[in-house]
């Protein structure tokens, strides 16, 4: 079967030509070549992906090195792996590999890897929907490698793995299934769901470090609709593994629901206020959300999360509960402004979606009050004759809240406000 068609109408013409360039480079050094995985799977349903990944028959490190030269691009390889990152001069990037077989030592252990063919490489993967190839070279350009009818599963709408040790060579394929399964409203094939049950009686995930398995619920939570996942996760008895407490509540769908909407709101909204907030820490403080602050911090430690998500979960453990409190009984901007100004933008976007009464303060805090820049800083204060001290940042704050609160309208307002109010402390 030959899906040249297919690539001409659902690729755009960058990454069409980009193809057939790769198979010219695979023609000159005699290489068979082949573009693989999330591409080809995501080709096939329609729906658009950008992640390149090309396998070579060959070395695939002097390949990325000749095709990186050809095109002006920048080569990073990794030599141990048989693998290189070629980014094009416009910045596009794609993952070239040899053709590899991998073996699992132990169950979760990170599999020796040895050169092989493209079915090898085949059989090494998760599921028959990510392990269907296309071949690049001109002669057979867009001629599909199906050896485990991933095809016929994609159209059946099932998650089926390879072979029965699946899950006990690699225990993360059942967060991933899970991630599939609910991204594209597929269902796991009844055998693969079998294998994973006794995957997980046999307790196969635990000897998987912290770090992988923050890595499968970092890419649950930048999913469209985590909670789907998150539901079948506990139906799995998987979520435990992440969060030792959570239990699927009405409330934590309302959480989930109302951040869904949140995050729509704000990227419409972001580009003016120049904050880029991260959709996936979010989503981790809601799955989270039942942790109380002890819980949090071993779950933190224990995820090897980074420092910033570690803070921002543990905030919103502590002083946000108490900041949100003392914003009820307040409208005045100034207070509101001292409030939440110590919180990331997600543990704000986070705290919308939960506490709804302080939902239009923390927006109106986001949106008008985050960026307004001081009228007068520390140059004008000396200029006063002020004595340098710990005295600027009182003036500075009174003087801040004063502008926020619309006491004064404008930098020479200011002036006087300080000169009137902090005449005192003035060197003459
Ligand atoms: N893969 C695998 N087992 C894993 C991780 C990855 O077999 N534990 C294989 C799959 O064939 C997958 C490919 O490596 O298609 C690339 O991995 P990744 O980029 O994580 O997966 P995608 O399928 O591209 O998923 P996504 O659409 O979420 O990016």
């Amino acid at each position: 079967m030959n899906y040249k068609s297919l690539m001409q109408s659902r690729l755009t013409d960058e990454i069409y030509e980009l193809l057939n360039s790769i198979g010219k480079t695979g023609d000159d050094m005699s290489y068979h070549v082949f573009v693989v995985g999330g591409f080809v799977r995501d080709l096939i349903i329609g729906k658009p992906n950008l992640d390149v990944d090309i396998i070579v028959e060959g070395d695939g490190i002097a390949f990325a090195k000749a095709y990186g030269t050809l095109i002006n691009g920048c080569v990073k390889s990794h030599d141990r792996f048989g693998t290189a990152l070629v980014t094009l001069p416009n910045g596009f990037k794609l993952d070239i590999a040899t053709a590899r077989t991998e073996i699992y030592k132990y169950p979760g252990a990170l599999p020796d890897v040895s050169p092989g063919n493209i079915k090898d490489d085949l059989r090494r993967r998760d599921f028959t929907i990510n392990a269907i190839a296309i071949e690049l070279n001109a002669e057979k350009f867009g001629e599909i490698v199906d050896f485990f009818n991933g095809i016929s599963d994609l159209q059946n709408k099932h998650i089926r793995v390879l072979h029965d040790l699946s899950f006990i060579d690699d225990p993360t394929r059942m967060f991933r299934a899970i991630r599939f399964e609910q991204r594209f409203g597929f269902s796991i094939e009844a055998h693969t769901q079998k294998l994973m049950e006794e995957a997980i009686r046999g307790n196969s995930l635990k000897n998987i470090t912290g770090q992988r398995l923050r890595n499968e619920i970092l890419l649950i939570s930048n999913e469209e609709k985590p909670l789907l996942s998150i539901h079948r996760l506990s139906q799995f008895n998987l979520a435990k593994y992440i969060n030792p407490v959570v239990h699927t509540s009405h409330d934590l769908d309302d959480l989930f629901h109302n951040i869904e909407e949140i995050v729509i709101w704000w990227k419409s909204v972001e580009s003016s206020f120049n904050i880029k907030v991260d959709k996936i820490l979010i989503n981790l403080l809601a799955f989270l959300d039942q942790l109380d602050v002890n819980q949090a911090v071993d779950i933190s430690r224990k995820l090897v999360l980074t420092n910033m998500y570690a803070e921002a979960l543990k905030s919103s453990k502590t002083e946000l509960s108490d900041s949100i409190n003392r914003l009820k009984a307040t409208d005045k901007p100034s207070l509101i402004y001292k409030n939440l100004k110590q919180f990331y933008p997600e543990v704000l976007l986070y705290s919308m979606a939960k506490f709804r009464e302080t939902k239009d303060k923390v927006s109106y805090y986001l949106t008008q009050l985050r960026n307004i820049k001081h009228w007068v800083n520390g140059n004008d204060l000396k200029k006063l004759g002020y004595p340098e001290g710990p005295l600027y940042a009182q003036i500075l704050d009174k003087t801040f809240s004063a502008q926020l609160d619309g006491l004064i309208t404008d930098k020479s307002e200011a002036i006087n406000f300080i000169k009137n109010n902090f005449s005192n402390f003035k060197q003459v």
